[in-house]
């Protein structure tokens, strides 16, 4: 907090990592704007964490539709936000061709038009007051295409290379920008894809969000779980890029729907 502000905003903040941002930030003191579609959720989150003594705002509406600027400037305006966590994403595990072009359509609007507009609206007054931090929820599968996971790889390697070269950018302004590119993680969108197989090895997302935030101040890319970033430089470093891409293939495939 004290070299960021006091103030959060977590873009997707009802479940999951999301949530587990919103508990960390607030337990370290944090007051908090929390968004996301479902009003019940967010609220019952909020009315958590105000038993912690924190000022929690709700604002229900969609990430994706043409309201997203309007309703984050107006957050910008009335809270000085020294932190901001995009962790909104659409993810559809499918064959690129029988998906309908409405949902990748949908991916990119959620997954790259939101975090560019948060980063932008959000990071003109942190830029201004010399201090804050971005935070976009990245992911493994930004680090090489996944088949049957293709525009939501593709959108994650987009938040991937925003981040990198934000904190180079927006570095020397005072702004910490990093890309949390996270593995499986046991949140409920993820359980609910699993629908009771046996997964790949999965994350609690509270140690995502731990993890994060103390490696925010290294900026660029955080690999949270040594398993994870282990397996990242092993595919990044000693595979050929497009063995590595079929391996992942291989993994995804076993867990589409039957
Ligand atoms: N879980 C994993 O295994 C995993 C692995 C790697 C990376 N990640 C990344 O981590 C992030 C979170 O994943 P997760 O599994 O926690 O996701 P999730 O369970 O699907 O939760 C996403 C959160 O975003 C909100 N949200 C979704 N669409 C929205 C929209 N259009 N407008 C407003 N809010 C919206 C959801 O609430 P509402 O439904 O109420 O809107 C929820 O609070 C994503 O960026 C994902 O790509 C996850």
């Amino acid at each position: 907090m004290a070299t960021y502000g006091t103030w959060a905003v977590i873009a997707g903040a009802s479940e999951g990592i999301g949530a587990a941002f919103a508990r960390e930030l607030a337990a370290s003191g944090y007051s908090l704007v929390l968004i996301a579609r479902r009003a019940a959720p967010l609220e019952t989150l909020a009315i958590e964490l105000r038993a912690l003594g924190r000022e929690i705002e709700v604002h229900a509406f969609d990430l994706a539709s043409d309201a997203l600027e309007s309703e984050l400037r107006t957050i910008a305006a009335t809270h000085p936000i020294g932190l901001v966590v995009w962790n909104a994403a659409l993810s559809v595990m499918a064959p690129f061709l029988t998906t309908p072009l409405d949902q990748h359509r949908r991916m990119l609007d959620l997954n790259t038009r939101g975090p560019v507009t948060a980063a932008h609206v959000f990071g003109e007054s942190m830029a201004t007051r010399g201090r804050g931090a971005i935070i976009l929820l990245s992911s493994l599968t930004a680090f090489w295409g996944s088949a049957y996971l293709a525009t939501y790889g593709a959108t994650k390697a987009f938040n991937l290379s925003l981040a990198e070269a934000l904190s180079i950018e927006l570095g020397p302004r005072g702004i910490d920008v990093v890309a949390c590119c996270a593995g499986a993680t046991l949140t409920p969108g993820f359980s609910s894809l699993l629908a009771g197989r046996k997964g790949p090895r999965a994350m609690a997302p509270e140690a995502v969000a731990t993890q994060t935030l103390a490696k925010l101040h290294r900026r660029g890319a955080i690999v949270p779980g040594g398993f994870n970033a282990f397996a990242q430089f092993l595919m990044s470093r000693l595979f050929p890029r497009r063995l590595a891409i079929k391996i992942m293939a291989g993994e995804t495939r076993k867990l589409l729907p039957r």
